[in-house]
């Protein structure tokens, strides 16, 4: 009995010094050519979902639509499958059956009810492009400002500050401003021959076909990572934001150069919001109902301004196929970036709740950041004239 149960020990020590083993080899694969910050790959929306949410359900069923296994047992391949049955997630036909199948479909604040109805749509004719941004040369930082048709002002202020086009060395930076249209039957005033103006002059306007919303926002996303696999592929360095911001762009290009080429590669930083929940108050900006989405959101970079490495483009565009459009950016970019088992990094130089009242004149305080939210466009033109001070001395 006694040999019995020592082989047994035997066995059992030699099968924790194997498994452990096998452990230190995949890490060691692993971190040979993984990015630094990775999160397990497991879906963030899985384990807390009872798949009564609407886009939980629907999430859930895309996801067995591109895995490889289930495509084995069938007999096909994940391309075979999703172009044969990929059609029922990507359409621009309003999804008429949706009001049946989310509950309480009806009582849903309008925007929902559109959004419901349109989001499998994700292509939308560019009306204004600027094919020629990225070449010859393609720049080390290209600037994407979400704005909207009607903020000429908080473009300007942008151009003549901390968005200027400039090269100095090898360091060029390119500005693009994404748009998508305000339309006359929302009573919004005709603008056209003024955007037409503006475009020919500045040449940093790409205009989509679609109603510029904040829920459309992360088409806007979508749209853009696409613009950017094609027309901007070199660009090393993306920073993608609000028009509403400040950008301290000294500190972004010191910052940038700082980097290690490893941590250039993989890199994601803004500031990054752990472990937060849907709201549930209606009255919120925020809002999304239970019956839309349940459980917790992957870390997620506001929406403000974040800094990513230009490799990334065609990764986030390619896994974004495999994402349902939700109607708020910077999570739905957050949930992209978890299913490339990537996290978003926290910068302190990202103040997208702003810096002190009291600390907010004092030009010093802008020196060390990279962003800061929210400020006026004379605001920004004022506090970039106060950076260039030769006589700064902070
Ligand atoms: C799997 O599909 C291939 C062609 O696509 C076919 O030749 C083969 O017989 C199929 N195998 C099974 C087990 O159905
Ligand atoms: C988004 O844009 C599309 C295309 O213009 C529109 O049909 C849809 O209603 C918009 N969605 C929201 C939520 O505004
Ligand atoms: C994106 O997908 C395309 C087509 O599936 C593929 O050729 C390309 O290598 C992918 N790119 C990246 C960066 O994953
Ligand atoms: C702002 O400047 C004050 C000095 O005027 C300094 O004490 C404070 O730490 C600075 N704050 C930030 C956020 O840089």
């Amino acid at each position: 009995m006694r040999a019995v149960a020592r082989a047994r020990a035997r066995l059992l020590s030699l099968l924790v010094v194997v498994n452990f083993l096998l452990y230190v080899v995949v890490e060691l694969l692993r971190r040979g050519h993984e990015p630094a910050v990775i999160i397990p790959r497991r879906a963030f929306w899985k384990s807390f979902t009872p798949s009564r949410a609407y886009w939980n359900r629907r999430q859930q069923t895309l996801e067995r639509l591109y895995n490889p296994i289930l495509a084995v047992l069938s007999n096909t391949t994940v391309a075979q499958r999703v172009s044969s049955e990929g059609a029922a997630f990507c359409s621009c036909h309003p999804d008429l059956a949706v009001a049946s199948e989310v509950r309480g479909f009806k009582n849903l604040p309008n925007r929902f009810q559109d959004f419901l109805r349109y989001y499998r749509c994700r292509d939308y004719p560019l009306l204004m492009d600027q094919p020629h941004k990225c070449s010859p040369k393609a720049p080390f930082l290209l600037l994407a400002i979400k704005s909207a048709i009607p903020h000429i002002d908080r473009r300007q202020a942008i151009r003549k500050s901390w968005g200027k086009e400039v090269t100095s060395g090898d360091f060029t930076i390119a500005r693009v401003f994404l748009l998508g249209q305000t339309p006359p039957e929302d009573n919004f005033p005709d603008l056209s021959d003024l955007l037409q103006f503006e475009s020919q002059t500045h040449r940093d306007i790409l205009l989509w076909d679609y109603k510029d919303t904040f829920f459309n926002l992360t088409l806007k996303e979508v749209l853009f990572l696409k613009w950017a696999t094609r027309t901007c592929p070199g660009a090393r360095f993306v920073f993608k934001g609000d028009d509403d911001v400040f950008v301290n762009t000294y500190q972004v290009l010191d910052y940038l150069k700082s980097l290690t080429k490893s941590k250039a590669e993989n890199l994601f930083i803004g500031d990054v919001i752990k472990d937060a929940r849907p709201k549930r108050e209606k009255k919120l900006k925020y809002y999304i109902p239970e019956t839309i989405y349940r459980g917790f959101y992957p870390p997620y970079a506001g929406g403000g301004g974040y800094l990513y490495s230009g490799k990334l483009v065609p990764k986030l565009t390619n896994i974004s196929d495999q994402v349902l459009l939700y109607p708020i950016d910077d999570v739905y970019t957050g949930m992209c970036l978890r299913k490339l088992g990537l996290a978003p990094e926290k910068h302190r130089g990202f103040k997208t709740f702003d810096i002190k009242k009291k600390h907010r004149d004092n030009i010093c305080n802008y020196t060390k950041l990279i962003l800061v939210h929210s400020r006026k466009p004379q605001e920004i033109v004022k506090i970039w004239k106060h950076l260039q001070d030769p006589h700064l001395n902070c």
